[in-house]
């Protein structure tokens, strides 16, 4: 397991955030087609806060500690901050991720997007893109 650096290996073996969430004011499911892995992401947002995150994978130990991590790093933050907490960012505060496994933390990068445009859709907000200049 020396791939794993201990903060993977702890966010794996005990997840923060983990299960369904009632009446979620946003939820984001992605799937990746090459692993088939699959992760749901649950919001709950107020006053443009994201005031609780909770999350739901089936998928492989970095796709589950990435998930975990990001509620972490989402949970408090604005929705215009959520939405720039890269992979990158996920996988650096998981002191890093094997390059094969940097896919699944990009799973919860996408997950966080669709939760909150789910959340703009449900407010009648125009969607954000994925790109700055789209
Ligand atoms: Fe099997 Fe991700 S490829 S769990
Ligand atoms: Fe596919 Fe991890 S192997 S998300």
């Amino acid at each position: 397991m020396a791939m794993y650096s201990k903060k993977v290996m702890d966010h794996f073996m005990n997840p923060r955030n983990v299960g369904e969430m009632e009446n979620p004011d946003g939820v984001g499911e992605v799937g990746n087609p090459k692993c088939g892995d699959i992760m749901r992401m649950y919001l709950k947002i107020e006053d443009n806060i994201i005031q609780d995150a909770k999350f739901m994978t089936f998928g492989c130990g970095a796709a589950i500690a990435s998930s975990s991590m990001a509620t972490e790093l989402i949970k408090g933050k604005t929705l215009e901050e959520a939405w720039d907490v890269s992979n990158k960012a996920v996988a650096d505060a998981l002191e890093g991720l094997p390059s094969i496994k940097m896919h699944c933390s990009v799973l919860a990068e996408e997950a966080i997007h669709k939760a909150i445009n789910d959340y703009r859709q449900k407010q009648n907000l125009p969607l954000w893109g994925e790109k700055e200049e789209e």
